[in-house]
């Protein structure tokens, strides 16, 4: 088939582009950003995904995939593979403009009968019926009829989407049965596992709740963490032995850096419209809150800090990107509280100063995104009583610290 793949130079996008492009598709993957697009042409991958180099580099060579700003290459296309950015405002409203300009301005002059478009952006509920709303009224076609518009959620774990794109299973929010099994065939391509027919409205809730109940499960484990840190116990012991061979128990470690650009915003996609979302509300409190509590947590044990390091800028380990990522939130409260900061991260996609401060300078170290590189530092070279922040228990190796907050002196 020919597949359009919009906004293909983003972290779903160019994933999606690839596995489309490996299942034999002839794929333009169309991108506002040049930048962006002289860079994969070029067979440049801009961020760490597992297997994407090798693909792009396979199939731009063998012609079948290329990356354009040219978007009129929809009316060539079977399908049309949604992934744009929708992300909320200042006040926390989701954006759905660039949307909804797309679809008016640039998928309604090259829409083609009998296309699949397939929404794969995650949208506040509602959204692909004024999505369908909107073509039906530009264009005169009805949907199910001479066109087929599906929500399919993309719920791959950032790194690893090639593999996750090729073997989740795949929801449909699909208006109608025809809609849906054009859909399947067209997902069957490139993933074999089963294709779970959902409303479109349905599946819209079903990709925020999927994040959402991460999201609440990160905050109630921070929250034992804090309860452990009162009663002085070790949340990291009691969390593996409770979770050991218990069916009905999976619950995640502590974690200083509850972020990312999906995970922060999708709460307010779903709360957009229910005020009383107490227990998301209360989670982006615990979250958010993690960088402040853990500050507290440092002056506790040596009340003067003036010089911190902050190890990692990513929202997540051994991954570059920096959305939204509570590392920023982390150095902020530092400087509020009359600390100079330095902020190191290897494989960060964003650029940040050279360290100023030489290590015997710390009087903390925040250990905000466990990178693996991070593990060939040398912690004999910084003060004994330089107070480690470390709630990963990612250098106590013995993991019998408390709560990963610590003299430096205790683990060496
Ligand atoms: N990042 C993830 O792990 C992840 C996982 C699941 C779902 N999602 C969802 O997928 C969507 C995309 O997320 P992302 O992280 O890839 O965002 P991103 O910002 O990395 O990518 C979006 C891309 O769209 C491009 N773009 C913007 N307007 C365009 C237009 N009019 N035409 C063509 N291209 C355009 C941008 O230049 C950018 O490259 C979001 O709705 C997000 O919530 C993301």
């Amino acid at each position: 088939m020919n597949v359009t793949v919009i906004g293909a130079g983003g972290h779903v996008g160019l994933p999606f582009s690839l596995v489309c492009a490996k299942a034999g598709h002839k794929v333009w993957g169309v991108d506002v950003n040049e930048e962006l697009i002289l860079l994969l042409n070029e067979g440049e991958v801009p961020y760490i995904e597992h297997g994407a180099k090798e693909l792009l580099s396979k199939h731009l060579e063998e012609g079948n995939l290329e990356f354009t700003v040219n978007s009129s290459f929809i009316k060539q296309s079977d399908v049309v593979a949604i992934m744009l950015g929708t992300p909320v405002d200042h006040e926390n409203n989701p954006r759905l403009d660039f949307l909804f300009n797309f679809v008016d301005y640039t998928l309604v002059p090259f829409i083609k009968k009998d296309q699949l478009i397939l929404l794969r952006s995650t949208v506040s509920p509602g959204t692909t019926e004024l999505v369908r709303d909107r073509i039906e009224r530009k264009t005169g076609l009805r949907e199910g009829v001479n066109f087929f518009l599906v929500f399919c959620p993309e719920r791959v774990l950032q790194t690893k989407s090639i593999e996750e794109t090729e073997t989740l299973p795949q929801i449909i929010g699909a208006f109608s049965e025809i809609s849906f099994h054009v859909a399947e065939v067209f997902n069957n391509t490139y993933n074999k596992s089963e294709q779970i027919h959902l409303t479109p409205r349905e599946a819209e809730i079903g990709k925020l709740m999927t994040n959402m109940y991460r999201y609440v499960t990160f905050a109630l484990a921070n929250e034992f963490w804090m309860i452990g840190e009162k009663q002085g116990v070790n949340i990291e012991r009691v969390t593996k032995a409770i979770n050991k061979d218990y069916k009905r128990m999976d619950l995640p470690l502590p974690g200083p850096n509850v972020g990312g650009p999906c995970l922060f915003k999708d709460g307010r996609f779903l709360l957009s419209d229910i005020p009383f979302g107490d227990l998301i509300q209360t989670s982006f409190l615990i979250n958010e809150g993690m960088p402040d509590y853990i500050f507290n947590r440092i002056r506790g044990l040596q009340p003067t800090i003036k010089k911190v390091l902050i190890l990692g800028a990513a929202f997540k380990a051994n991954c570059d990107d920096t959305r939204n990522s509570l590392a920023f939130k982390m150095k902020k409260v530092c400087e509020r509280n009359g600390a100079e900061v330095d902020m190191i991260d290897p494989l960060s996609d964003k650029p940040l100063s050279a360290p100023k401060f030489s290590n015997s300078d710390y009087d903390a170290i925040i250990v905000m995104t466990p990178h693996d590189v991070f593990k060939i530092a040398d912690l004999t070279l910084y003060r004994k009583d330089c107070i480690m922040a470390d709630v990963w228990k990612f250098f106590d190796q013995s993991k019998n610290t408390q709560s990963g907050i610590y003299k430096l002196g205790d683990i060496l």
